[in-house]
């Protein structure tokens, strides 16, 4: 049988784990389909980039376009100008494109490619927090609307996706790959020692934010910072600072604060396993991130999520996330629940089971060959 070259797109930190349970699938299935992995280069410090690499033993990629940050408007343009250029050039052209998540390089690349009619499948399609206000919420529905095969993690996904009219035969569930991800790495965390590393020996919070609605007001961060000092009375607070928030920090004064408390450890971004690892050992989560909610949820740890709406509403209907919003007052009356042992517990996801890359090698097998 003749081979396919189909590109495979990341860009940024959510897409490395996303990527790499698929490209194992694809190359477990022979060479019928043979993908080529394009990173953006949106996300490009070692810290958010390499070591993921490293430790989820993705192969280099075979394109890197280097387009660095910038505005989103900026930022996109310039992955479209330069995803298209390789298009154009790239011989074999591509028979499909793979885009993973809701990040400016997913929307960026299936622009480019729909543009020059390359089929596009999406990962983690359907997905909607209904905020428009969220950068991420345009770039899925941008999408969702040019991909072909739509390729989705929970029901609202589904649910979502024939709202909008998009035909039937274009969505199919698959499950979530993040967690394909957590399961093959799971005997790699568990040799990952945190109370050793990073002195966490009895309970702790696990605290990450980014997201421009919580670190880019601030008043919202200075607040969020005074409820980390109170929980910090209670409980060890870790918190790996994400490279926008520590800039947002540093402007309001707010770094020096949290650096002088003795009981709140600050610490560079972390490596895939080590994050892993302090969230399954955590007592309670505080994070404004998506994958966050599905790894806390199939670990089963308490996770508060500082954000108003979810796009992944399963993690709050059956899974550990509570969405606080704008009541940050419940915070710490929450985290006492959890302390006391009386927060609430998940149950199973389905397709939630470390397979989902397979199935969708299957799809695409299906579908491109
Ligand atoms: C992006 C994604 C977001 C995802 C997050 C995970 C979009 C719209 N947002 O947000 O969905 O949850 O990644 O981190 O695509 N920077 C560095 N080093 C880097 C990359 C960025 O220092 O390697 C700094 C730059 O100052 C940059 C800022 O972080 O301006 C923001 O980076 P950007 O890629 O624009 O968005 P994120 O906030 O990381």
């Amino acid at each position: 049988m003749s081979s396919l070259v189909i590109d495979l797109v990341a860009g940024a930190r959510p897409n490395f784990m996303k990527v790499a349970p698929i490209l194992r699938a694809l190359r477990s299935r022979g060479t019928a389909l043979v993908p080529r992995l394009v990173h953006t280069g949106q996300h490009y410090d070692a810290a958010m980039s390499d070591v993921f690499f490293q430790q989820l033993e993705i192969p280099e990629p075979d394109v890197r376009l280097g387009v660095g940050s910038g505005t989103h408007g900026a930022q996109t343009a310039r992955i479209i100008e330069s995803y298209e250029s390789h298009l154009l050039q790239a011989d074999p052209r591509p028979a499909g494109v793979v885009v993973v998540g809701d990040v400016n390089s997913t929307m960026a690349c299936t622009i480019a490619a729909a543009k020059l009619c390359i089929p596009v499948a999406h990962v983690e399609a359907g997905l909607r927090s209904f905020d428009r206000t969220m950068p991420e919420e345009i770039n899925r529905i941008v999408t969702d609307a040019l991909s072909d095969i739509l390729l989705v993690s929970e029901p609202s996904g589904e649910k979502n996706l024939l709202r909008e009219g998009i035909d039937t035969t274009k969505i199919l569930m698959v499950g979530n790959v993040m967690i394909d991800t957590l399961v093959h790495q799971l005997p790699a965390i568990a040799g990952c020692d945190v109370q050793q590393r990073y002195g966490c020996q009895d309970r702790y919070a696990y605290v990450t934010l980014h997201r421009p609605s919580n670190v880019d007001d601030p008043a919202r961060l200075e607040h969020l910072v005074e409820i980390l000092e109170r929980l910090a009375q209670r409980l060890t607070v870790v918190f790996p600072v994400h490279p926008r928030t520590r800039g947002r920090l540093d402007d309001g004064g707010l770094l020096a604060r949290l650096q002088q408390n003795a009981n709140i450890r600050l610490l560079a971004p972390l490596g895939y396993r080590e994050n892993v690892a302090l969230i399954r050992s955590a007592t309670v989560v505080l994070t404004d991130s998506g994958g966050l909610q599905e790894e806390t949820t199939f670990l089963g740890v308490p996770c508060l999520t500082l954000r108003p709406n979810t796009e992944r509403p399963v993690t709050v209907d059956v899974g550990t996330s509570t969405l606080i919003g704008d009541a940050l007052h419940q915070i710490e009356p929450l985290v006492v629940d959890v302390l006391e042992g009386r927060y609430k517990k998940t149950a199973p996801i389905p397709l939630w089971d470390g397979h989902a890359a397979e199935r969708i090698a299957d799809v695409l097998l299906e579908r491109w060959t």
